[in-house]
């Protein structure tokens, strides 16, 4: 099993250019299934998670030819199954909006029951309700769903509350059903709506992308098409915090902060301040200087849950109390005890953490929980006293491409180690 090896301290200098969306990108190559053809997808991350995608894709038929500079290629020349089996679904998540492109393109699909994770218990209640509301027939049985269709039928459709995936399979559903779907109390993460736009250079007709009612018709056919993913805003937030903790000068290249409101939001409120300059982003904010703060995650405009860990490595380093209310998922806290083992000092009361600041990291051996609370782990690393051992950072390679070159480039003393 790999770690990094961080020894703290140096000030980071220099650029980092962030990489394609991760959540954008594995709906986008679910959608590949939607019709035949050859796909050229750009500014796709290279990922653990599109490695899980792109061998999903071939279990189905497809093929997928990782290029040159963060280019796919997709090619679809007609399915060979319409199963996505439990070792691949329990493995990412993701996979189980492969299920609304296999309906709409084959009115069949067999999928593995996403089982819980760390996170909390991830059902799939929302996306069942979307594709019974288009008349698919729905059976679970033996840990996956399977469904089927004579053919969909557009409808109205009133989610119980955001699901990003949710959302993202129905809409992949709808775009081939027959008359108008209207989805409403959709969800309006940017991710969702760079889905929505690749479809419609597929030639889908879809209206309210970005907004909680989003109506669709029906179309007979889709086309293969090129298309450039969007830059991943949690990657971009993760170097914003990355910089303020070393209170380093990191130009951050590809960032869209338009993408992350109610983050920039908070970050102001605290005193930081953000200067766009030629597609390079810097931020600045003395630690010493920065307001505690209380934060609560919530559906796109809000707090992004995705930043929850990273922000509480910064909450720890300014002075006074700071809160976090986690109201995305039940059990989003994995980094408390690891990062308590480094000297923060944070305590949990059901969805609430209590952040108590002015602390200064002490390197010592962790233990990455899972992405979020992973990368956050090597954040706190780069700032601790000695040396810090990241361990199990295949969670951080499921959604940070190269991230040990790219923190050499800014001058980190971090290594991996096999
Ligand atoms: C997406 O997960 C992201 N993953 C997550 O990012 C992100 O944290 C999440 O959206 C929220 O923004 C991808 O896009 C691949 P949800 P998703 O459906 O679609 C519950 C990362 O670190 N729920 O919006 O699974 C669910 O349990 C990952 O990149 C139901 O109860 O999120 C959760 O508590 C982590 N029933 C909440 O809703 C359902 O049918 C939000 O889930 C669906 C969801």
């Amino acid at each position: 099993m790999s770690k990094f090896v961080i020894h703290g301290g140096n000030k980071l200098v220099g650029e980092i250019e962030v990489k394609g969306s991760k959540n954008a990108c594995l709906p986008i190559m679910c959608a590949t299934v939607l019709a035949e053809g050859e796909y050229i997808l750009k500014n796709v991350p290279n990922l653990r998670d599109v490695d899980t995608m792109s061998r999903l894709l071939e279990r189905l038929g497809m093929k997928v030819e990782r290029q040159e500079n963060n280019v796919y290629k997709i090619i679809n020349k007609g399915l060979t199954s319409v199963e996505a089996p439990y070792d691949l679904v329990s493995e990412m998540r993701a996979s189980f909006t492969i299920m609304g492109p296999l309906l709409a393109s084959q009115k069949k699909a067999k999928v593995a029951m996403p089982g819980g994770c760390k996170l909390g218990t991830r059902a799939v209640d929302q996306h069942l309700k979307g594709f019974v509301a288009l008349g698919a027939k729905i059976e679970t049985k033996s840990g996956s769903v399977e469904a089927d269709a004579e053919g969909l039928v557009g409808s109205k459709i009133k989610f119980d509350f955001c699901s990003v995936g949710a959302t993202e399979n129905i809409m992949m559903a709808a775009v081939l059903a027959s008359g108008e779907t209207v989805m409403e109390n959709s969800a309006k993460e940017p991710e969702v709506v760079d889905l929505g736009n690749f479809l419609i250079s597929m030639g889908a007709k879809i209206e309210g992308l970005g907004t909680d009612k989003i109506t669709i018709q029906g179309v007979d056919k889709l086309k293969a098409c090129e298309y450039g993913v969007m830059s991943d805003r949690i990657e971009t937030g993760t170097y914003i915090i990355m910089s303020l903790i070393t209170e380093g000068d990191i130009k951050i290249k590809n960032s869209n902060l338009d993408d992350l409101p109610g983050f920039v939001l908070e970050l102001k409120k605290m005193g930081v301040s953000f200067v766009q300059d030629g597609g390079f982003l810097t931020v600045s904010g003395d630690l010493d200087k920065l307001k505690n703060t209380k934060i609560a995650t919530m559906p796109h405009p809000g707090f992004p849950t995705d930043l929850q860990p990273q922000i509480m490595v910064l909450l720890s380093l300014i002075g006074g109390a700071s809160e976090i209310e986690e109201t995305i998922f039940s059990n989003r806290f994995m980094l408390v005890p690891e990062l308590n083992r480094m000297g923060s000092s944070i305590s949990v009361e059901g969805r609430k953490a209590t952040i108590q600041g002015g602390v200064k990291f002490q390197g010592t051996e962790v233990i990455a929980p899972d992405l979020r609370a992973g990368v956050s782990l090597v954040l706190a690393g780069l700032v601790a006293d000695n040396t810090t051992v990241v361990n199990d950072v295949y969670h951080i390679e499921r959604g940070y491409e190269d991230l040990v070159g790219r923190l050499q480039g800014v001058g980190a003393d971090i290594k991996n180690i096999d």
